[in-house]
């Protein structure tokens, strides 16, 4: 593997899946894989998860990692291509990206969306440019429009519970993502990659269900059923992937909040005793009820701490590949 930005990065998500369940079982069976490498951590945005959860996963391959704060630590940092740089911006990309490029082995880097102008969010501009100019590989910590560490941890979350389920086995799940209320206008990356990922792992059912207008981007959702109907698309579900997202097509926009969409234990009654799942953080008794995230159902704990699987997974595969 060469970077780490999506799930077309992979070859075989089920490979992948399977190596990280390996390291949960015998975290350190690869503790020499990474010794006398770095990997640099850089956020432009805060983080709990992500970033500790990759600082385990390097150091249990003999990784030293560095984390870099760049929103509040670096000097603010140009991407535009030509850009006169008479405004705030104190370095280029192009300049920035290299050095880093030398000090590390492996760049990884989160990056947000503006939820001001689609086109240039979609572009990924921020994570290309350090792809093109840092000449390491380059991992996702969350980029402006897709999550894939998270959506690789939540397949491997899926998979750890289907391995384990008591008879009868579930041989094809219905898993639901269902777009909740917040208080705030947020992303689309983390459903947008969810519904990339089980896409491309084709052995669910795989329903969305938002209100109208707030429709995700066909490129990540084609082949999943999308009804506006919860409680239908809620009906003998086996997973529910709990998020909120910002609308897409009038870019960045909340619509309507109605709390009648919050995850309550009467709609997870219409559910197979679904496990509930949210990547974290969570507005508690906005997005999910008090009753359903600390019920038996809720798996968002373990699925947080897979995390470090997933991470310690996609960075033994970029270090596999410059042996
Ligand atoms: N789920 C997730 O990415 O959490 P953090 O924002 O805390 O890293």
């Amino acid at each position: 593997m060469k970077q780490f930005l999506s799930v077309h990065d992979i070859n075989d998500i089920n490979v992948l899946v399977k190596k990280a369940l390996e390291y949960k079982h015998d975290p350190f069976k690869d503790k020499t894989l990474g010794i006398d490498k770095r990997i640099g951590l850089l956020f432009l945005n805060p983080s709990l998860r992500t970033r500790l959860s990759t600082q385990v996963a390097a150091r249990n391959l003999g990784m030293e990692s560095i984390v870099f704060n760049v929103d509040k630590e670096g000097w603010a940092l140009e991407f535009e291509e030509g850009a006169i740089m008479s405004g705030n911006t104190v370095e280029h990309v192009k300049d920035a990206a290299p050095v880093l490029g030398s000090y590390f082995d492996i760049v990884c880097i989160r990056t947000f969306p503006s939820l001001k102008n689609r086109e240039d969010d979609y572009s990924e501009l921020y994570i290309s440019q350090f792809v093109k100019y840092c000449g390491v590989p380059v991992i996702s910590l969350e980029s402006a429009t897709l999550h894939p560490l998270q959506s690789l941890t939540d397949i491997i979350t899926i998979q750890e519970y289907l391995n384990s389920n008591p008879p009868p086995r579930i041989v094809k799940p219905k898993i639901v993502l269902t777009w909740a209320p917040h208080v705030k206008a947020l992303p689309q990356c983390v459903a947008n990659s969810f519904a990339q990922w089980i896409n491309a792992w084709g052995e669910a059912e795989f329903i969305i269900t938002h209100p109208e207008d707030y429709e995700l981007a066909e490129e990540f959702t084609k082949g999943a059923i999308i009804t506006h109907n919860q409680d239908e698309a809620l009906k003998d579900a086996d997973f529910v992937y709990v998020k909120n997202w910002s609308t897409y097509y009038d870019y960045g926009k909340i619509y309507e909040n109605n709390p009648q969409w919050m995850l309550t234990e009467e709609k997870l009654n219409l559910t197979n005793n679904a496990k509930v799942m949210h990547c974290l953080p969570v507005r508690r008794n906005i997005e999910l009820s008090d009753e359903v995230l600390d019920s038996a159902n809720s798996i968002v704990t373990q699925q947080a701490a897979n995390r470090v699987w997933a991470a310690q997974a996609v960075i033994a595969e970029i270090l596999n590949s410059q042996l």
